[in-house]
């Protein structure tokens, strides 16, 4: 099966045009590698009420397996990415929350800085990854060996 993706990138910068959203194109990239077809891809401000309407989109209307977001999910004043998740998912997925922030303390210390929420809304997984393009490459990296699985028993 050929998963159904969305990039959901938080970002009050890359919303205004001043800065380049090369941490949505990590993830595109990343997902035309396992094969997934990305069908969705907005770049919003860190606004609670956008985050929350968009990812309700992505699950409700466009029914897709996976929604993928990048940034706002650290303690800045603007990070709401975290809330606005808790608030659209059904259930909480805290093991692959907790796999990517072990993995990621291997490679920063600062990795525990992020508050990353794993969910699920109906049939869609949303999963909230770090802003950096780094932080991008290195949580995907531990979570897409087991998507298949994952996806595959949410379907
Ligand atoms: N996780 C990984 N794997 N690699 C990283 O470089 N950066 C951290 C953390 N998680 C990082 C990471 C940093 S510096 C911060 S501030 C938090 O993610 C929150 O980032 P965000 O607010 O851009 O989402």
């Amino acid at each position: 099966m050929r998963w159904r993706v969305g990039i959901l990138t938080a970002s009050d910068k890359g919303a205004s045009g001043e800065r380049e959203d090369v941490s949505g194109q990590v993830i595109r990239e990343m997902m035309l590698d396992i094969g997934a077809e990305v069908v969705e891809y907005r770049v919003v401000p860190d606004e609670f009420d956008i985050l929350h309407d968009s990812m309700v989109c992505y699950c409700d209307e466009y029914k897709l397996d996976l929604l993928l977001t990048t940034g706002g999910t650290g303690l800045a004043k603007r990070d709401v990415t975290p809330e606005a998740t808790l608030a659209v998912i059904d259930r909480q997925v805290p093991g692959m929350a907790e796999a990517m922030r072990a993995a990621s303390l291997e490679k920063t210390k600062y990795a525990m800085l992020s508050r990353s929420v794993v969910g699920t809304r109906g049939s869609t997984l949303i999963i909230n990854l770090p802003g950096s393009p780094k932080g991008v490459r290195e949580c995907l990296e531990v979570l897409t060996p087991v998507l298949p699985h994952a996806l595959e028993i949410l379907s």
